[in-house]
């Protein structure tokens, strides 16, 4: 393709781009789709010929669209907001367009230095203190198990200079019933083990209890095993729970344990001063997550990773082969040492240009609107028969149940699961259905950009009538 047949296609595209945002409220959110059904439109063989571009854009529509569920669109509720701001899709272009790798600050030093600059304003806008610094990942999983192997590394002074973990103890993780799954994930691919995962008990909102903590590390050091880190969740994924940060940063300190922050979906929610006081005590953790590609608005992928101690990340990632050295080295960073990955996508220019094509005003209204419509739907799910809130909605998360009388345990999963899967096959709306303490409700995740009251009413009355069409039939 020559840059000319590239401008004309471009062109085009982002024109289809652009009808397609224009045009989502009028197609389903998504379609129910038998496995295996888009791959069987595909040839089984790649094609020896070249095709021409107009049959690959055709194929747009014709074979992706139907698959796909449309997270952009203003009825989407399900898993989280994974806003993608339309300037951070222009900045994404350019920065597949300039085919730049940041191996190293040489190898293109405004990679590096606007990520510096953009992840330092991130910073600021949560109000954390300028003792963070912060470097772009791709997601908070692999943001964790960075974290997890710093810790590892901090617990047992380096051993990966020396023995690995062959040679140490048992290193105990500390996590909570609400953990992320990628939390887990972490930690076995640390080396750390199942067997050394303890699960905290939450008190009656799903938060991690301080005291229980307390007594499993007492329990720890008492048979010789390692406390090695601590996780906690600033907004849980199924309830948005909020870990008291600042009594566990208190516990980790006393014992000089890593304390961790997965704050991935409700880290955004911190560019609000009221809402700061929920992860009170994060100036005393070692290291933190937020995606700024979840409900901030950033395209997917674009993890933020903060660390008080960047001597200690750098020491643990750090490679300097010859060819990658410079006359620069020692007065810049390189940021493959500050994560897993060699190369490095040019990922900061999609947050460069979303805030400053947005402004912090622009994006803290959007934010309180999604919260005030959470609240609102809490409001009216608890004041409706037969409808419960299931946990404190902190965010914008609502998690709720339909209760008819006389229906429980495991016929009330059954129901839920029945009405939630209703209204997602039906495509005017999409909710994901999950377990709490056992039993399934439904998670109501509002914050998708084009999301107004309006809609959120709207989905209370398709709620509202598939739960009563499910009790019914
Ligand atoms: C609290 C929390 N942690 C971690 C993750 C995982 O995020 P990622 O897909 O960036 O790994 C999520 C969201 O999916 C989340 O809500």
């Amino acid at each position: 393709m020559t840059p000319d047949e590239f401008r004309r296609y471009g062109h085009q595209l982002v024109d289809w781009i652009a009808d397609y945002r224009e045009s989502l409220s009028k197609r389903p959110v998504s379609q129910a789709i038998e496995p295996g059904a888009i791959k069987a439109t595909l040839p089984t063989a790649p094609p020896e010929q070249p095709e021409p571009m107009e049959a690959l854009i055709a194929d747009l529509d014709r074979v992706v669209m139907p698959g796909l569920t449309h997270w952009q669109h203003k009825m989407f509720f399900g898993y989280f907001p994974a806003n993608a701001l339309l300037s951070g899709v222009l900045a994404d272009l350019v920065s597949t367009g300039l085919g730049v790798i940041g191996l190293s600050w040489q190898a293109s030093p405004a990679l590096t230095e606007i990520e510096e600059r953009v992840t330092d304003w991130l910073r600021q806008m949560l109000g954390l203190s300028p003792a963070w610094s912060g470097v772009i990942q791709d997601t908070a999983s692999t943001s964790t198990l960075i974290a997890l192997i710093c810790a590892r590394e901090r617990a047992t002074s380096y051993a990966l200079a020396r023995g690995g973990l062959q040679a140490e103890g048992p290193l105990a993780i500390y996590i909570s019933s609400q953990s992320h799954s990628s939390v887990d994930k972490a930690a076995l691919l640390a080396g750390l083990g199942r067997d050394n995962l303890r699960a905290v008990a939450c008190d009656e909102n799903f938060a991690m209890r301080p005291d229980a903590l307390a007594e499993l590390i007492e329990q720890d050091l008492a048979a010789g095993v390692i406390p090695c880190a601590i996780v906690a969740t600033t907004g849980s994924t199924a309830v948005t729970a909020f870990d008291p940060l600042a009594p566990i940063a208190a516990i980790a300190a006393r014992h000089n344990i890593w304390l961790h922050v997965d704050a991935a979906m409700a880290g955004s929610a911190m560019i609000l001063p009221e809402c700061r006081f929920m992860w009170e005590g994060i100036e005393g953790a070692d290291s933190l997550i937020v995606n700024a590609h979840k409900w901030l608005g950033a395209p997917f992928d674009c993890s933020l990773y903060y660390v008080r101690d960047p001597e200690h990340l750098m020491r643990v990632m750090s490679t300097n082969p010859s060819f990658l050295q410079s006359s620069a080295d020692g007065r810049v960073k390189n940021l493959r040492d500050w994560g897993i990955p060699l190369g490095r996508r040019f990922r900061a220019l999609k947050l460069w240009f979303v805030l400053r094509e947005q402004g912090m005003e622009a994006l803290r209204e959007r934010l309180r609107r999604d919260m005030a419509n959470a609240q609102w739907l809490a409001a009216e799910v608890a004041s409706t028969p037969n409808w419960r809130v299931l946990a404190p909605v902190h965010l914008q998360t609502v998690c709720v149940k339909h209760e008819p009388g006389g229906v429980e345990g495991e016929a009330l999963d059954a129901h839920t699961k029945q009405w939630a899967e209703a209204i997602n096959r039906s495509g005017r709306a999409y909710v994901t259905p999950a377990t709490i303490d056992g039993h399934w409700m439904v998670r109501v995740s509002i914050g998708a950009l084009p999301t107004e009251r309006e809609d959120v009413a709207a989905l209370w009355a398709v709620m509202r009538e598939m739960a009563e069409a499910a009790s019914s039939g």
